[in-house]
């Protein structure tokens, strides 16, 4: 087998521009919209006064409202729907939230919708909003009531056993609300062809998008095309049809042109969701040697008034470790805002910060190192369901992260050590895991007489390098050079297009290929391992291009799962399957420094060991681990979403005043993989590691302040007044 190119396939088209994005394409004829958004937090219009805005030079169109039978709500995600919320604007008069659309403008240049969206004027009936979890207002439901079936993860009795404890650790942790503000912002071109409407949109879930406008239309989805084969980045934010398709092909349709939409950086911030603000309370039961007895973990947080986004922190913190009693219960806060979501790692980020954190508490309460505190506590049963996991390499990843970090030279005293320069010098440590989920797929393959090999799949390519990855397979596979491989993805002309989220694209789409590969070894009679000289071998089969369509499923999933995938609908299986629970595991080692005078607080150096099952692409994993820990540093130190109490939903709505880290704030990023396939989940031997590699980095920033420092940190994001 010839060593395959190990390059990101698609570099070249993305360093040279060719590369098309959704808002890249400029139809002839191309008009430009723009929406008016509310201004205050929660209430109604009373009067919209669109004649300043109609008077724009070049306006088309100012629509402030849409009857029922024309646009119909799309549904929620989570609810057995399309969209990131259930509630449509512009159907009533009603706002629900600050930055709800008012009125949609259509003109011919960006800058003539611009400046009309600007003119539109409202007046407001204003009520009384909440969006802080503490707000008044704001009502809490407990979640296993309000939605049984997210049931609280319950083993044992945690309350005696924690009560019973010698050792105890009772913190509560706070974690800001959070936007995933990627590079691309939300954007579409919307076409109609006749009766077919075609959308040209970043989407990590194109299926939906079809199956949720035609909804709202009420069209034949077959009449839907979503066209996304590159997006600017996804993080959760858009993983779901978002409200502005429906209003945009109405558009459309009524001026008989293609419509541009590119919402504004600021708008971006109420358009689609966030990651909620939340709250978790840990307690930990030990014995004096640290063995957990017991662990509690109460959670909250923030939805909106018209969805409850669930919340699942405990899925992952009761299998950290092997915990006897284990009870999680969970809590969601209805708030005057749009509807929360995913954003990476969106349960497991603030979950391993808090429960990490109190792990490091444990590890001083009872003098252990923190390291040999994790590795004492491992487990290679899963504790809820009493499954074995399906692979758990968590005590190598800390092993291997120790020995190559250099934890050894660690002085465990609080403010110990000290730089050359007298910063102070913090090492932290902790652990994370994310569930290893996989959805339905189908995979079309063909070769060709020019040796060239074409596969589309359901996936999405946002970035994480899934074309890579799928490409490496079919070249290593069939032992052809990269470049003979075509990848297509993002597009419902090719395949059906499940939502590409929570790190299972790969486990997803590589099963698919796999298994494509064996059907078409089939067809050109090559043997079911080897290298394949394709043309030959197409040549001999007499004419055409041989041609397979195959589809998998996830382990033990019904065949069933994939209809409902073909309609759009979320169809993801695990992370417990019916012989085994999955998850991908990490360790993260960071070093802090803070300056003595500033308290300015830096990473100098941070180490990420992964047990991601087997690494598909070794480029793009690498990259999927500087993104992971860089986004961990981010939330430790930069990254919060501030409520505006005057006008309700969020204030820094801007990247000047919403800082994430950048290139200054990240300094080496070391990383390994333990890179042993997981065979008991896909003959490829793949789980997940998007991430993963976030999971547990802040609590390990924050573990290495504590060490710095001595003291404890139970907010994100840690600033320099936090360290005074
Ligand atoms: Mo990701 S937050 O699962 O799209």
């Amino acid at each position: 087998m010839k060593t395959p190119d190990l390059r990101r396939v698609d570099a070249h088209e993305k360093v040279t521009g060719s590369a098309r994005y959704g808002a890249d394409r400029v139809p002839a004829d191309l008009a430009y919209a723009m929406f008016a958004v509310a201004t205050f937090g929660r209430g109604r219009t009373v009067a919209i006064d669109t004649a300043a805005a109609e008077a724009v030079p070049g306006g088309r169109l100012v629509l402030t409202r849409f009857n029922e039978d024309e646009l119909r709500g799309p549904g929620f995600l989570m609810g057995g729907g399309f969209a990131f919320q259930s509630l449509q604007p512009l159907l009533s008069d009603v706002v629900a939230y600050r930055g709800q659309p008012i009125a949609l403008v259509v003109a011919d240049t960006l800058v003539a919708a611009t400046e009309a969206a600007e003119l539109v004027r409202a007046r407001y009936e204003a009520e009384p909003f909440a969006v802080g979890l503490d707000d008044e207002g704001a009502t809490s439901v407990v979640q296993e009531e309000a939605l049984p079936w997210f049931p609280d993860v319950k083993v044992g009795d945690a309350e005696s056993a924690y009560a019973a404890s010698p050792v105890q650790i009772d913190e509560t942790y706070l974690h800001p609300a959070q936007h995933q503000v990627p590079m691309e912002l939300i954007s579409s071109v919307v076409e109609w062809q006749g009766d077919r409407l075609v959308v040209h949109e970043g989407t990590q879930n194109a299926g939906a998008l079809r199956h949720g406008v035609a909804t709202q239309l009420n069209l034949d989805p077959a009449d839907v095309e979503v066209i996304s084969p590159y997006i600017g980045g996804g993080f959760g934010s858009r993983n779901a049809l978002q409200p502005h398709i429906g209003p945009l092909a109405l558009a459309a349709r009524r001026l008989m042109r293609p419509v541009k939409l590119v919402v504004p950086r600021p708008q971006t911030f109420h358009a689609g969701s966030f990651r909620p603000v939340s709250r978790h309370r840990i307690r930990l039961g030990a014995d004096p040697s640290g063995r957990l007895l017991a662990a509690l973990h109460d959670a909250e947080h923030q939805t909106s008034r018209h969805d409850l986004y669930p919340a699942m922190f405990t899925e992952m913190t009761s299998r950290l470790y092997a915990v006897p009693n284990f009870g999680g219960r969970q809590r969601l806060v209805q708030t005057d805002v749009q509807t929360p979501g995913f954003m990476r790692a969106p349960m497991e980020g603030p979950a391993s910060f808090a429960f990490e954190s109190a792990m490091d508490a444990l590890a001083y309460a009872t003098g252990q190192d923190p390291v040999e505190l994790r590795l004492a506590n491992d487990t290679a049963t899963d504790p809820v369901t009493g499954l074995p996991f399906s692979s758990r390499h968590l005590a190598q990843c800390l092993t291997r992260g120790a020995e190559r970090f250099g934890w050894g030279k660690r002085d465990p005293r609080p403010g110990s050590m000290r730089a050359a320069d007298g910063s102070f010098v913090g090492l932290g440590v902790a652990v994370g895991a994310h569930p290893v989920m996989v959805a339905p797929a189908v995979a079309r393959m063909s070769a060709a007489a020019d040796g060239r090999v074409t596969v589309s799949v359901d996936g999405h390519e946002m970035g994480q390098g899934i074309r890579s990855a799928i490409a490496l397979l079919v070249a290593e596979d069939l032992g052809v050079p990269v470049r003979d491989v075509v990848v297509r993805v993002g597009d419902t002309r090719l395949a059906p297009q499940h939502l590409t989220a929570g790190a299972w694209g790969t486990a997803t789409a590589l099963p698919a290929v796999h298994k494509a590969l064996r059907e078409l070894r089939g067809q050109l009679g090559t043997g079911d391992t080897g290298t394949v000289d394709v043309a030959a071998a197409v040549r001999a089969t007499g004419g055409g291009s041989p041609e397979v369509e195959v589809t998998s499923v996830g382990p033990g999933q019904p065949p069933e799962m994939l209809d409902r995938s073909r309609a759009g609908l979320f169809s993801a299986a695990g992370p417990v399957f019916p012989d085994f629970t999955a998850f991908s595991w990490a360790a993260h080692f960071v070093e802090v420094r803070i300056e003595a005078t500033t308290r300015r607080i830096s990473v100098p150096r941070a180490l990420c060991v992964a047990d991601c099952g087997r690494v598909a692409s070794p480029v793009t994993a690498a990259s999927q681990v500087r993104g992971g820990v860089t986004w961990g540093i981010s939330q430790a130190l930069r990254e919060s979403s501030e409520v505006d109490g005057r006008f309700g939903g969020f204030l820094n709505t801007t990247l000047e005043e919403y800082p994430v880290a950048v290139n200054a704030d990240i300094q080496e990023i070391d990383f390994d993989f333990i890179d042993e396939p997981d065979l008991l989940l896909n003959d490829i031997g793949v789980k997940g590691l998007g991430e993963v590699t976030m999971i547990g980095a802040a609590a390990a920033v924050a573990n290495a302040v504590f060490h710095a420092t001595g003291q404890r940190q139970n907010q994100l994001p840690i600033r320099i007044e936090h360290v005074m």
